[in-house]
């Protein structure tokens, strides 16, 4: 009988809010988040004064409006808490669940990378995500210069307790690297909220030993008789200086020479990770740059190793 008179109870109750089209019963977050030890208020809305909850958490307070009641727990375990409001004391079966999770920021975020990388080989970033919960929500992303080069996202079933997770991403490093800050970052994806922690930037300056090509320097130049700019240049990083050298003669990069340069020249690029060297054939073409002449010239290179150089 009173069973019969509560459920009568709930239904008016339930209607007088549909027709004052604002009381609904319900919770108003059906999931929340709270640091590991903090308190959190659960609440709901509803038309009944009498409303309860029942929590596993503990309690530390209670509050009630004129629609809503609400009730403060503390979130001291690392388990996923499931609690209920119920519309009514008398009434079981009408309740509303409200899911609580604690959370750890992480203590620190480390990023372990060497600061200097020769170009074209592989690299290594590694980050630790330290004491950080739970991993499930996780997400590390590396960052190269602002942009996302990495991006692992855990999931998987609910983590009890604090983890320290590492992230390992290898590259190829290249000239696009040098002076770039590289970081990694610990996302804790909260309901809606996003939590994030950055390591400190790690800016990487690349290098590359001098490199010797066809197209920066040729290995034969045809002079004619008016000045000419000679050009031989090398590929690296910093760039390198280039010189050229023939027995009596010394062509510096760029420099404007006339004919009589003809000769087999042995190019030297230097930076402070290396040096190539080439040989360059300049000769001399009186057909080039006017009609008179009858000079050919050729041209012949060849890489050859440093200790040539040294001969000359
Ligand atoms: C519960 O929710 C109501 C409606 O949103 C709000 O007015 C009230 O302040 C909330 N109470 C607590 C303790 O958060
Ligand atoms: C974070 O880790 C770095 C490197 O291990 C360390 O130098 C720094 O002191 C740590 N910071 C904190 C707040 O623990
Ligand atoms: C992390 O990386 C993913 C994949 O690139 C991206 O969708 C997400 O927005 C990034 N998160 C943050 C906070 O940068
Ligand atoms: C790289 O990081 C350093 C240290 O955090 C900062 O001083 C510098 O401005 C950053 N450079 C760029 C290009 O963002
Ligand atoms: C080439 O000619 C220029 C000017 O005509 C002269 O100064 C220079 O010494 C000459 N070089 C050689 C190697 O003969
Ligand atoms: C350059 O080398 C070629 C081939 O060894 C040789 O025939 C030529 O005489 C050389 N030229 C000079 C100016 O030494």
């Amino acid at each position: 009988m009173s069973r019969i008179l509560l459920t009568l109870y709930t239904v008016i109750l339930l209607h007088q809010a549909r027709s004052d089209d604002a009381v609904e019963f319900k919770a108003i977050n059906s999931e929340l988040f709270a640091l590991f030890g903090d308190s959190v208020w659960l609440n709901c809305s509803t038309p009944n004064p009498k409303t309860y909850f029942e929590s596993r958490l503990f309690t530390k307070d209670n509050a009630k409006g004129s629609n809503w009641v609400a009730r403060e727990v503390v979130v001291d375990d690392w388990e996923i808490s499931t609690m209920y409001c119920y519309l009514s004391p008398d009434i079981d079966d009408i309740k509303r669940p409200i899911t609580v999770m604690a959370y750890a920021l992480p203590s620190n975020v480390t990023i372990d990378m060497q600061p200097l990388l020769k170009e074209g080989e592989e690299s290594t970033i590694t980050c630790t995500v330290h004491d950080v919960a739970p991993q499930e929500l996780l997400t590390i992303n590396i960052t190269r210069g602002g942009d996302v080069i990495d991006s692992k996202s855990y999931g998987g079933p609910h983590v009890l307790q604090r983890r320290t997770v590492g992230r390992v991403y290898t590259f190829t490093a290249s000239r696009g690297d040098n002076n770039m800050n590289f970081s990694c970052e610990a996302i804790l994806q909260l309901g809606r909220e996003q939590k994030r922690t950055k390591s400190p930037d790690i800016t990487v300056q690349t290098y590359a030993p001098p490199e010797f090509s066809e197209r920066l320097c040729p290995s034969t130049l045809l002079l004619g008789k008016e000045k000419k700019q000679v050009s031989c240049l090398a590929d690296g990083n910093p760039p390198p200086t280039v010189e050229c050298k023939a027995f009596g003669r010394h062509i510096k990069n760029m420099e404007a020479v006339t004919g009589n340069m003809t000769g087999n020249y042995t190019c030297l690029a230097t930076n402070q990770y290396g040096n190539a060297a080439k040989f360059v054939t300049v000769e001399y073409d009186g057909n080039i740059g006017s009609k008179v002449g009858a000079e050919v010239i050729v041209v012949l290179l060849t890489a050859i190793i440093t200790s040539v150089w040294d001969v000359l």
